[in-house]
């Protein structure tokens, strides 16, 4: 059995990621701003093997976070696995008046994943062992124009603040990976224009898998959206300021 912190755990990936993990027998800690929706999801688990605990957490409370962590840490008997995946998206336009928005989602998507991070590696390198996961995003592999350039410029940071991590502690009992998703159905993604998305289950499938191997830095799941990122990354500009 292992035990799993797990922020934005109120929808989307977060939730069902604890619904699968919770159904094989895991503990995990759920977290998130929407109580009432973490309190439904912990009933919904009720009758599956593993254990839930709640904690109603606004991740750009630096303080409440380190809280939180540490009274799940306490709760689910030490965890193993911290996964920051608390975030927002819709940025707006640089230079257009919305710099409280973009504002809103560097503090939520970075600095919040920041407080996790530190509250996180404060407990495993205290054991000197533990397992971080960061959920970055596909929209991290290039600079993305338009709305989604502060979305996509937090997600790289928080990309690259895990590929440092991994440097660092490289042979150590404590392990990092960087989760890329593709599109994958939630309420954040509901709004792309996107032509596919991954169903909810099979993008949790493939999160969970990479997070078992250990992974250090993946896109997921894999089809369509491991070929997308090379293209990405390769595309002109010019086609990328079509496309988007
Ligand atoms: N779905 C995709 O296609 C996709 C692709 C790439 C990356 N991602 C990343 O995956 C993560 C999860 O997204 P999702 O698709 O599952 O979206 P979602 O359904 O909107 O879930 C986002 C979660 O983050 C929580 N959250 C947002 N702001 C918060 C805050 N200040 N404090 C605490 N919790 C907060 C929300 O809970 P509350 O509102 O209750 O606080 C919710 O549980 C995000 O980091 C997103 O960027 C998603």
């Amino acid at each position: 059995m292992t035990a799993y912190f797990i922020s934005g755990a109120s929808s989307g990936l977060g939730a069902e990621m604890a619904r699968q993990l919770v159904a094989r027998g895991d503990s995990v800690a759920i977290a998130a701003r929407r109580l009432e929706l973490l309190e439904a999801l912990q009933e919904e688990l009720a009758p599956l093997p593993g254990k839930v605990s709640v904690h109603a957490l606004d991740v750009t409370d630096a303080a409440a976070v380190m809280a939180a962590m540490r009274m799940a840490d306490i709760q689910l008997g030490g965890l193993d696995v911290v996964v920051v995946n608390a975030g927002i998206a819709g940025g707006a336009r640089l230079g257009t008046g919305g710099f409280a928005r973009n504002r809103d989602l560097v503090e939520t998507n970075f600095t919040g994943a920041l407080a996790q991070i530190e509250a996180a590696m404060e407990l495993f390198r205290g054991r000197g062992r533990g397992h971080l996961v960061l959920v970055s995003s596909l929209a991290s592999v290039r600079g993305l124009p338009g709305t989604s350039a502060v979305y996509s410029a937090t997600k790289a940071a928080l990309a690259l603040l895990g590929e440092s991590l991994r440097t660092e502690l490289a042979g150590t009992g404590i392990s990092v990976t960087t989760l890329r998703p593709g599109y994958i159905r939630t309420d954040l993604s509901a709004k792309t224009r996107f032509p596919y998305l991954s169903p909810l289950e099979r993008g949790v499938e493939a999160m969970i898998a990479a997070i078992d191997r250990r992974a250090g830095d993946v896109v997921v799941p894999a089809w369509p959206w491991r070929p997308l990122g090379w293209l990405l990354r390769a595309a002109p500009a010019a086609l990328i300021r079509r496309f988007m």
